[in-house]
């Protein structure tokens, strides 16, 4: 039997604009967390792709004059360009149009199909010819409220549904007796009085005539699947459903699906709800994070108020960004952009926190050692009260990864810095040193540790700027090939290493 391995995903991104912001911020996100697994020494699986079928992308082929899969194609690359600018380390990159997927989708139709948990009925709604657009009862509303003249006719279409409502009891019965199922609390809450109503059955299809653009029902050539029915099987086909069966039990049920808050619903009740019909249990946890703003409204590319992250790499730097993004902003709630936030953090947490440090140690290690890392006095730094901060270190990376929260990763580190800077100013070793103090040797052997485990620490966040301090250290391996537990093993650096002091990591931005 193969062991589980932690199992993390991102949606799966329409490709129907360029990425911006909100993309970039689960992803990256999704990268920290797997890098951190890794560090803690488990196997994991991170999955992040595309999600290509529907009309959204059927429309944006169009304007493009291209047809969908063309388009897709384009817009895919422009996805893993930026990924790799953004150093996303994934393991699989799924597009639901790959064959692997369409397998998939149809054996899970047809299974259901067969079970009687989809059947066939009526779908009322209204159809606005001009623009090809099939609005539900709610949505219609919505659209007359904007534009009172809007034509509409009303439509009566043959579906299929999705026997959604006859699970609500066991979903209930599942959020009840997991609380840590969908975080964060607030979001739990929200999901938790959605099932206080009755749960409708979920139309999954769509009359090839209206939207050809996706994957046709295997027992009714006629309709293709509507686009989230198909997309969010991708989690399952991507663990080797159903075929392959010792990928698939290594992987699933995947350990945490993170998402946006607004497609919160899709994957804590229809998901779920789509498993158990298929007899397979549902994921550990959804955790849904807020939305990055401006002026109060969500970024995204309909409200035409994105900044490419592209730019913003260029600018100021990868690694800073993805700290940006995870510390601006308590996962979870939404936050107000701003590239003067940006600089603040660069400035404050980067330049002067944790730059300042790795230079501050090792220019003195250069000044009094020529680089060597000196031995401590007989009897004089072994480790205290430094071990004891690492621990609480390590501590709060695993409530972090348990909570999903990074600010209480980043916190944590950021404390350790904090208290050796301190030390460094109590111990003032520039005193030190004009009375030929030997204590010297040991101050400066304990800050280098610090600087060690701090640099361990930060690789998952910031992998570029670990590796550069890890070199600097003299330290031949990447960080991110050592064990966290590295950061609770003393001296992670020894005595007689050489090390450089090199450029400061985060130069100071002038405004
Ligand atoms: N294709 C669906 C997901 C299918 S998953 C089986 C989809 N795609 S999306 O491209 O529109 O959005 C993907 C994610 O980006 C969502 O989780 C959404 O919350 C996130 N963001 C888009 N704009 C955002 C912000 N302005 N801020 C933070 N994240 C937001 O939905």
């Amino acid at each position: 039997m193969a062991e589980k391995k932690i199992y993390i995903t991102t949606p799966l991104y329409y490709v129907n604009a360029e990425p911006h912001i909100g993309h970039a911020y689960t992803t990256v996100a999704a990268d920290v967390l797997n890098r951190m697994y890794r560090l803690c020494g488990r196997e994991t699986h991170f999955l992040t792709g595309t999600d290509e079928h529907g009309q959204k992308v059927q429309e944006a082929g169009d304007k493009a004059g291209l047809s969908p899969i063309a388009f897709a194609d384009q817009l895919v690359d422009r996805f893993k360009a930026l990924w790799e600018l953004l150093g996303i380390e994934y393991q699989d990159f799924i597009r639901t149009t790959e064959e692997r997927h369409i397998r998939v989708v149809q054996h899970v139709l047809q299974t259901l199909y067969d079970k009687g948990e989809i059947y066939p009925g009526d779908y009322h709604g209204w159809y606005h010819t001009a623009s090809e657009t099939f609005y539900t009862e709610l949505q219609a509303k919505e659209a007359r409220a904007g534009d009172p003249d809007l034509e509409l006719i009303e439509l009566t279409e043959q579906n299929y549904f999705f026997r959604m409502s006859a699970h609500q009891d066991w979903l209930v019965e599942h959020l009840d007796a997991n609380p840590d199922f969908i975080a964060p609390q607030s979001r739990f809450n929200e999901t938790r009085s959605f099932l206080n109503e009755p749960l409708q059955d979920l139309c999954i299809s769509r009359p090839k005539s209206r939207l050809s653009w996706g994957i046709p029902l295997p027992f009714d050539p006629e309709h293709v699947t509507y686009v989230w029915f198909d997309a969010l099987i991708n989690y399952i086909t991507a663990a080797g459903y159903p075929e392959n069966t010792g990928c698939f039990a290594a992987l699933w049920p995947a350990d945490l699906h993170l998402v946006g808050k607004d497609i919160l619903r899709q994957h804590a009740v229809f998901w779920p709800v789509m498993l158990h019909a298929l007899g397979l249990p549902p994921p550990k946890k959804v955790f849904a994070h807020g939305w990055w703003t401006l002026q109060n409204e969500k970024i995204s590319k309909s409200k035409g108020n994105v900044i490419n992250p592209v730019d913003l790499v260029q600018a100021y730097g990868v690694d800073a960004y993805r700290y940006f993004l995870l510390r601006e902003v308590p996962f979870g709630v939404d936050g107000a952009y701003s590239e003067k936030a940006l600089v603040q953090r660069i400035n404050s947490d980067l330049a002067n926190d944790l730059g300042n440090i790795v230079h501050r140690v090792l220019s003195m290690v250069e000044r009094y050692y020529e680089g060597v890392v000196p031995e401590p006095l007989m009897g004089e730094g072994q480790g205290e009260p430094w071990l004891e901060l690492g621990q609480r270190c390590l501590d709060s990376v695993d409530k972090g990864l348990r909570q999903v929260s990074f600010v209480t990763m980043l916190d944590a580190i950021w404390g350790l810095i904090a208290a050796a800077n301190k030390y460094i100013d109590t111990e003032a070793p520039w005193a030190l040193a004009k009375n030929e103090d030997p204590h010297l040797a040991t101050v400066l052997f304990e800050m280098v540790q610090v600087v060690g485990i701090v640099t361990l620490l930060v690789s998952p966040f910031m992998p570029g700027t670990s590796e550069k301090a890890w070199e600097l250290l003299g330290l031949k391996e990447k960080p991110q090939e050592r064990s966290i537990n590295a950061a609770i093993q003393w001296p992670l650096v020894m005595p007689g290493t050489q090390t450089r002091k090199g450029e400061p990591l985060f130069p100071r931005i002038e405004v």
